[in-house]
């Protein structure tokens, strides 16, 4: 694993966030760790204290993101790795079609995203060095019967990152994609999933590669089956149990 002295990890209260903010805290990162609870930040804060700083913020306030992104690099005291892990993805019924749930979704998947990496992506530009990561999902991959919103908004960030990406690799900016499949964690506590990853090998896993520019999926069963999934027909598709 690479080494980021000062790290931000946005939506780092629970889930893959917190297991990433603690594993570069352990690695000797500073980290600020980002997201609405406060109770859960302070917890986390208090197992590494002074090396994980806990910085309360709501996403979807957009216009609060330049302000909160230089708070940040202060508290850190500079900037070496951004980390946006924020992410919703609530129940939607089989034949509910809910503008204000999906517009919520995108609020924080998308436009959060954009707000805070942009901020990085202008810092990071500037200084010629830095390493912005992108938590997107397989579920962007193909758009399914069961989360239309969230499965478009994750396609979205894809898209973003890799304009990010193409615009910063000249300047020496590293940008990656991850791409989880199933993870154990509140966002899917009232699913029941089979073959889900635990957060904390989930985070190893993305780090080890948080420097490498690119997509990454999280096991080369995903790589491979996405490599087929993607390229599907849709009149193939829709009829998988997906
Ligand atoms: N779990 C899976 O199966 C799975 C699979 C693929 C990809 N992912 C992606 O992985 C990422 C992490 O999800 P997770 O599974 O770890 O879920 P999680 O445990 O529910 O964590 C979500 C994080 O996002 C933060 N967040 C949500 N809304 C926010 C807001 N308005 N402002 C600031 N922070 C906000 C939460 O913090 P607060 O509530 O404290 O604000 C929390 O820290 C997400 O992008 C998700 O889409 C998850």
């Amino acid at each position: 694993m690479k080494r980021f002295e000062k790290a931000v990890v946005v939506g780092a209260s629970s889930g893959l966030g917190r297991a990433i903010a603690l594993q570069l805290a352990q690695a000797g990162s500073t980290v600020v760790a980002v997201a609405r609870r406060e109770d859960r930040l302070r917890e986390l804060a208090e197992t590494r204290p002074g090396r994980i700083l806990p910085l309360m913020h709501d996403v979807t306030r957009t216009e609060e993101v330049p302000r909160a992104f230089e708070d940040a690099c202060r508290m850190a005291a500079g900037l070496d790795l951004i980390v946006y892990s924020a992410g919703v993805m609530p129940p939607v019924g089989p034949t509910e079609f809910d503008t204000a749930k999906d517009l919520r979704i995108f609020a924080v998947n998308v436009l959060g995203a954009m707000a805070w990496l942009n901020q990085a992506a202008e810092r990071f530009q500037q200084a010629g060095h830095g390493a912005i990561v992108g938590i997107g999902s397989v579920a962007g991959d193909r758009g399914r019967r069961g989360q239309p919103a969230y499965n478009a908004s994750k396609a979205a960030l894809h898209a973003y990152l890799e304009a990010l990406r193409n615009r910063l690799h000249a300047r020496g900016v590293s940008v990656a994609t991850f791409k989880p499949g199933p993870m154990r964690t509140e966002m899917t506590a009232h699913l029941s999933l089979r073959n889900a990853m635990d957060p904390e090998v989930a985070a190893a896993k993305i780090l080890e590669k948080a420097h490498v520019s690119g997509e990454h999926y999280l096991s080369l069963g995903h790589r491979l089956a996405f490599a087929v999934l993607r390229n599907l027909p849709s009149s193939v598709f829709r009829r998988l149990p997906v």
